[in-house]
């Protein structure tokens, strides 16, 4: 591991309120600033970001998603510069959610992840496999999970150069263990970590592949056959992307502390 873990608390559509918002900060905050090593990003929803404060020790703001343009007729849209202005460090970009509902495809993802780093925010690329079975019985990746994360990868980042990329960290999250209660062994989870670092390796060179901070995500908890601690020391994954798990405050309390 190349920095302290990464903890990415993803929101989503959640909570419904702004004093359950802040409260919900506010309850793991304190708790947070306690437990020395591990950087802490909270990406609420959009109409909730003001209510958080902006980065101090370890804690950092973030954004669910944004659009490529930075201002104009876009109705319904919200820039990364509005992001930037609103104090986030890190936009989430192409989550399998987006891709899902939103329709959105690799182009479209580049887009994002270059008006991102134009305005020197820090995109978080999602990437992943729909289903399980791209593992083979053997627990070996086929064909299948390397073209779709190799391809995710390879569009997502076209024409992004390397000084660019090293600011970018990748989430690896297969599809059939967001929400689903499926667990990816830590074993799968290594796997394909290193095929991410493979491809980091392929499209810029070995030491920014190394580097790369590559995060897990996926029904992330504190207990169970899997946990969150699991993924990092055991995996050796430099972070998570936590959703869920990081809207119950005590269960996000214990997963950070149980990662140092
Ligand atoms: P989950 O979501 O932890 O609820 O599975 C993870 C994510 O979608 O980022």
């Amino acid at each position: 591991m190349n920095y302290n873990p990464l903890v990415i608390a993803n929101w989503k559509m959640n909570p419904l309120s702004a004093s359950a918002a802040a409260h919900l900060f506010r309850t793991i905050a304190k708790e947070a600033k306690r437990s020395e090593g591990a950087e802490i990003v909270f990406c609420p929803p959009f109409v909730w970001l003001h209510l958080l404060p902006k980065a101090k020790r370890g804690l950092f703001l973030g954004a669910q998603d944004c659009f490529w343009e930075n201002k104009g007729a876009y109705t319904g849209e919200i820039s990364p510069l509005m992001l930037k202005n609103a104090g986030c460090q890190y936009v989430l970009v192409g989550h399998s959610e987006r891709r899902k509902y939103f329709q959105e495809d690799d182009a479209a993802i580049n887009k994002k992840i270059k008006a991102v780093l134009k305005v020197r925010l820090r995109p978080v690329l999602c990437v992943g496999e729909e289903a399980r079975d791209a593992f083979n019985a053997e627990g070996k990746l086929i064909n299948e999970l390397s073209l779709i994360i190799g391809e995710q990868l390879e569009k997502g980042l076209a024409g992004i150069s390397a000084a660019q990329a090293r600011n970018i960290v990748v989430a690896y999250e297969p599809v059939w263990a967001i929400g689903t209660g499926a667990e990816c062994s830590y074993t799968d989870a290594m796997k394909a970590a290193l095929y991410i670092r493979k491809v980091l390796a392929k499209i810029y060179d070995r030491a920014l592949a190394e580097k790369a901070r590559v995060l897990y995500g996926g029904s992330v908890d504190s207990a169970g056959q899997t946990t969150a601690a699991g993924y990092i020391k055991e995996a050796g994954l430099d972070g998570l992307l936590v959703g869920g798990s990081s809207l119950d405050a005590s269960e996000f309390i214990r997963i950070i502390k149980s990662l140092t």
